[in-house]
């Protein structure tokens, strides 16, 4: 059995396509660069990535709580946040084709080297150097780079001046800060805590690319992680297995030498190293990490990256990403700052409220730091987890998709229409959708059906045939290993149960057909 993965973006964009997961947005009318729409298999897949994170982080944990803010907000939220002034790209445009390209892109498209942390300077004095032209027309002269504000204004109200400009927010974040002291207070929470919010964010981004990697509308799932400021190494759940957990990661030094290679290393080890500076970023870096393995993202395609000093965002006291490996390179899938107390300062300054925290062991007024901001994108981590799950073995192409994460986890397929066995396999349908995500699929061939449940990543397979009507049993079909059970129906509940949360191997139930 020869097992291989993805090699381009195309290449998963057309499956994405053909299968039901993904879809240029409006493309009746040739599409809207940036926007995305997810079909009937692909928002199931969304979806349990969200309830997952959600259950993960928010409904098991007794620290954190969730909030569903709104995605236009007042301006003077950005105005303290900081992005009205700082939250932007180098724009470049094309004296000759008027192409707009983002600058940093430039560089590492035709250079091939790291352009994230250019000055505006640096990369006008690099496209001079290098005689850089446009990468649409080939020849046309560029204009020096200028800073551009990648947030999407909009007007709040029938009467529009200069007040009435709004903006659709860029993260979720910042709606946390902003209620910040209503969750408090309404939640009763004692630091330290976090608030976790999911939902859409929108960039303006100059250029679009890499399929949903990098969108105009995309999703995020974000915590703020509160904690006293003078207890940032004081976290009582670093235990001796999370030191102990084994990491990949590329450091700011070893990029900054221009090496491009990660190690292997430990958590307790870059916390000795003091590499990660406090234990509450440490222990979000794990959680987060740790999260990707455990809904099977293959460990050698992951990895954490340090943000060097250079290119930290401007609230940022310290940042690392975590990468994956995708057709086009090592790229940001998640990133985690510990945004320090920046941005509750900046709101306790710019609006009426007072948003200090009343610390009752040292009886005084403090602001809360914010040690970890896991910070997950949505859409990246679909792709990452699309990707790392896109097998194609001899004869078969099959999504090995995590049974948490599977759009479909029974597929009942009668064999034939006739004598009964599509009403019997109607019935089972009827009983099995009340605890299970559920295909009912009468059309074509039985190996084909196979193989549509397949692509699409469905992890069980019942086939309902003469037999079943004879004896009341059915053949249950292992997506990942094609492996086949004969099981009576009364049975069937029980395992599926076992099997989707792999408390048993399917070969432990019933009688063992073999593979097909
Ligand atoms: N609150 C912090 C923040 O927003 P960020 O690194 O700008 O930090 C966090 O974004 C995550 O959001 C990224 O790791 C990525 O997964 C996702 N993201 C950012 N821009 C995106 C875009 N244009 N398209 C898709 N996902 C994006």
């Amino acid at each position: 059995m020869t097992e291989k993965s993805v090699k381009s973006i195309s290449e998963i964009a057309s499956f994405c396509k053909e299968n039901g997961l993904i879809y240029p947005n409006s493309s009746i009318y040739g599409g809207l660069a940036g926007f995305w729409d997810y079909g009937p298999v692909g928002c199931e897949i969304k979806n349990n990535i969200k309830n997952d994170w959600w259950k993960t982080f928010v409904h098991k944990r007794e620290d954190v709580v969730g909030i569903d803010g709104t995605t236009i907000t007042h301006p003077s939220v950005w105005k303290a946040s900081g992005h009205i002034d700082c939250f932007t790209d180098p724009l470049i445009d094309c004296k000759k084709c008027n192409t707009r390209i983002r600058g940093d892109h430039l560089i590492e498209d035709t250079l091939k080297i790291p352009a994230d942390n250019l000055s505006l300077k640096e990369i006008t004095e690099l496209i001079k150097k290098k005689n850089i032209k446009c990468p649409n027309c080939k020849t046309g002269e560029l204009t020096n780079p200028r800073n551009y504000n990648l947030m999407f204004s909009t007007e709040v109200g029938a009467i529009k001046d200069d007040n009435s400009t709004a903006y659709l927010r860029p993260e979720t974040a910042q709606v946390i800060f902003a209620d910040f002291k209503l969750v408090q207070k309404s939640a009763r929470m004692q630091l330290p805590f976090g608030i976790a919010q999911m939902g859409k964010a929108y960039r303006n981004e100059i250029s679009p690319r890499d399929f949903i990697f990098r969108s105009r509308e995309f999703e995020q799932m974000e915590i703020e992680y509160f904690v006293h400021p003078d207890k940032i190494n004081d976290c009582p759940n670093m235990t001796n297995e999370i030191k102990k957990f084994k990491i990949q990661i590329i450091t700011a030094q070893t990029q900054e030498k221009g090496d491009s290679n990660h190690i292997e290393t430990t958590i307790g080890d870059l916390l000795k190293k003091k590499i990660i500076k406090s234990e509450w970023h440490a222990y979000w870096l794990y959680q987060m990490y740790k999260w990707f393995l455990e809904l099977d993202m293959k460990y050698e395609n992951i990895r954490l990256r340090e943000h060097m000093k250079a290119e930290l965002s401007h609230y940022s006291e310290g940042t690392f990403d975590i990468e994956y490996r995708f057709p086009f390179g090592w790229k940001e899938i998640h990133g985690m700052a510990d945004r320090g107390c920046f941005d509750l300062t900046q709101h306790n300054k710019y609006s009426t409220e007072d948003l200090t925290y009343f610390d009752q062991e040292s009886n005084k007024k403090i602001i809360p730091y914010v040690a970890a901001e896991p910070s997950q994108g949505l859409d990246r981590a679909f792709l990452a987890f699309i990707i790392d799950a896109y097998t194609k073995e001899k004869d078969r192409f099959v999504l090995k998709l995590h049974p948490k994460l599977a759009p479909v986890q029974v597929a009942i397929l009668p064999l034939m229409k006739k004598d009964g066995m599509k009403e019997k396999a109607r019935d089972l349908f009827n009983i099995l959708k009340e605890d299970f995500t559920c295909l009912f699929d009468d059309k074509g061939s039985i190996g084909r059906r196979y193989s549509r449940v397949d692509e699409i990543g469905g992890l069980y397979s019942i086939t309902i045939d003469y037999d079943t009507l004879k004896d009341n049993t059915v053949t249950v079909r292992d997506r990942d290993t094609t492996e086949q059970i004969r099981i009576n129906i009364d049975q069937l509940e029980n395992a599926l149960h076992n099997l989707i949360k792999r408390k048993n191997k399917l070969t432990e139930f019933g009688k063992v057909m073999g593979k097909g």
